[in-house]
């Protein structure tokens, strides 16, 4: 089973930054994950939220500031402060990290709030990197027009729509056959919350012919038991260490 290291080894440094991706690659992940969104003239920033304010300085959406200034921003000293000045990286450093590390990368197209221009920007650099890493690079998105456009843009392009906590909605076969989906990436509840994906979850995606992952795992016990229901991987943020084994 595949582990990917979310937003890098975001347990254990800031995530979406260099220092997380390097801590991730000396944990000994072979993949990561990490999100892309676009600044207000139309660069690509490594960050997961929408908004600057929870892991910067900055505050607002990044979709209405500039490159210029996210780039001055703090994406370390929230973490601590030892990881004072990490910035937000650009594609390109996160892409050059790749090639660098040898490591391959699940990147999530968010659902970005800049419209169908920012989506655009976006989609090429996804065909851009995937030509540049080919068998290395999957992109996901909860925005499963945007991957079905991805496909039309580049055959080859392997994708995985993403689907929040709990149960597959019904009808989620025709999508993910349609887009030519190669996984589906699933978020798994807590038995507490009853949204918690069931052996009958996984074998319904691998039966149908996809691969399928899941997000986030935080226990090994866990990891464990998807893997014996037959998932292809799960998303950690690094607490149990690189593998459950
Ligand atoms: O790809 C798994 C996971 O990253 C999806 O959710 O919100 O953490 O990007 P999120
Ligand atoms: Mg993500």
């Amino acid at each position: 089973m595949r582990y990917y290291a979310h937003r890098g080894n975001s347990a254990h440094a800031p995530e979406n930054t260099i220092a997380a991706f390097e801590s991730a690659q000396r944990a000994g992940f072979e993949w990561l994950e990490t999100d892309i969104d676009v600044t207000s003239d139309g660069q690509i920033r490594v960050l997961h939220d929408s908004h600057l304010d929870r892991t910067t300085n900055g505050s607002g959406l990044i979709t209405e500031m500039a490159a210029a200034e996210v780039d001055r921003l703090d994406a370390g000293s929230w973490f601590g402060p030892e990881f004072a000045g990490q910035r937000i990286p650009t594609l390109e450093e996160f892409l050059d990290f790749i090639e660098q590390s040898g490591l391959s990368v699940n990147i999530e197209i968010k659902p970005t709030p800049g419209g169908a221009n920012a989506a655009r920007i976006l989609m090429k650099a996804a065909v851009a990197a995937f030509e540049r890493f080919p068998g290395r690079i999957l992109i996901s998105s909860f925005n499963h027009v945007i991957l079905s456009e991805l496909r039309h843009l580049s055959a080859g392009i392997p994708v995985a729509p993403l689907y929040p906590e709990g149960a597959l909605p019904e009808g989620w076969l025709a999508v993910a056959q349609l887009m030519g989906a190669t996984a589906i990436h699933l978020g798994d509840g807590t038995p507490e919350s009853g949204r918690a994906l069931t052996k009958k979850d996984i074998a319904e995606v691998r039966e149908l012919g996809f691969d399928a992952s899941v997000y986030t795992i935080t226990t090994p016990e866990r990891a464990l038991e998807l893997e014996s229901w037959g998932a292809t991987g799960v998303f950690t943020n690094g607490e149990f260490g690189s593998n459950a084994h």
